[in-house]
């Protein structure tokens, strides 16, 4: 089977960029010069998929406007000669036979009940999930990560997880995978979950694989989510059916190649604007010594 759907959760109040996010959608926030959601969207459809869910709430119209036809925007360019920045504003529309279409999550009651919310647009078959606010940059020689899992995806035909390495001294800060042989995965790209531990304290986690925003689940997944059991914060967790997930079918970690920021964080998100711009050669020719000078009146 191809993962031909992919679920982007924005229901979120993305309280930690609280004043921002009282009127601006937390995947609206740029870096560089494109907003997070954008980001996803072009790594889902690079990747094969067909259709983009956005699993949205009230407040967030202007996510799906991205994505639409901007008529009176582009005749201006048009008639401008502004040709580049003509095709910039045209490439973001979903290419020719994909779509993006959003359902509504009507209260924020967590990512498991956000992914809950798409089940009538993904129907009986597997498909990716990809949250915004987790940036994986890869450069031009690695492929896009979901272009990775959906590769895996087509060898082993069952769910799989980005994770990646941490500082053992930060997993009360993720989920984390349990290894079900951790010496025959060390350094594999494929890892078999036992179990998965979410924020386990360094002295009793049982790895420090942590698990990253990207997925690809088979429909099995949908009834233990419907059951509607709450977990941390009383919301209803994706990590909580995935473990129950692992009682019927075998569930995988993927290490992944690239470099992640977390976007829902003050500080990632810097880093990813900072590490995006500085890969920009019109930008980085003035950024490094500005940077540079920072540095030195700080030290
Ligand atoms: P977060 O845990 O980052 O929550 O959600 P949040 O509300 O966006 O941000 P903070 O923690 O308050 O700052 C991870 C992803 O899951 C989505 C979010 O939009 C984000 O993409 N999400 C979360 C939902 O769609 N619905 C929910 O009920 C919860």
């Amino acid at each position: 089977m191809t993962i031909r759907t992919a679920v982007l959760p924005v229901a979120g109040l993305g309280t930690r960029f609280l004043p921002v996010t009282k009127s601006i959608p937390k995947e609206m926030l740029p870096v560089v010069d494109r907003p997070l959601i954008q980001y996803v969207v072009e790594e889902a459809f690079t990747a094969g998929i067909e259709q983009v869910v956005l699993v949205s709430s009230s407040g967030k119209g202007v996510l799906e406007d991205h994505f639409d036809s901007h008529v009176e925007l582009e005749m201006a360019l048009a008639a401008k000669g502004k040709d580049e920045l003509l095709q910039l504003v045209k490439d973001i529309a979903p290419p020719q036979g994909k779509s993006i279409s959003a359902v509504r999550q009507s209260a924020p009651l967590g990512l498991g009940h956000a992914v809950l919310c798409a089940r009538p647009v993904v129907g009986n078959e597997p498909f990716a999930v990809l949250l915004p606010d987790d940036l994986i940059w890869t450069d031009g020689s690695t492929s896009a990560v979901l272009t990775q899992m959906v590769e895996q995806f087509d060898e082993i035909q069952a769910s799989l997880i980005a994770v990646m390495e941490v500082s053992p001294s930060q997993t009360n800060l993720y989920g984390v995978i349990d290894p079900y042989d951790p010496e025959l995965d060390d350094g594999n790209d494929i890892i078999r979950a036992k179990g998965f531990v979410e924020k386990p304290s360094p002295e009793v986690a049982p790895s420090n694989l942590a698990l990253i925003g990207r997925y690809i689940l088979t429909p099995e997944i949908f009834p233990l989510l419907a059951n509607g059991k709450k977990g941390a914060g009383g919301e209803i967790q994706l990590t909580d059916a995935i473990s129950a997930l692992l009682e019927q079918q075998s569930v995988f970690g993927y290490r992944f190649r690239g470099v992640r920021y977390d976007c829902g964080d003050k500080t990632g998100y810097q880093m990813a604007n900072l590490a995006l711009s500085l890969q920009r050669s019109e930008m980085r020719d003035e950024l490094l010594p500005f940077i540079k000078k920072q540095l030195a009146d700080w030290s």
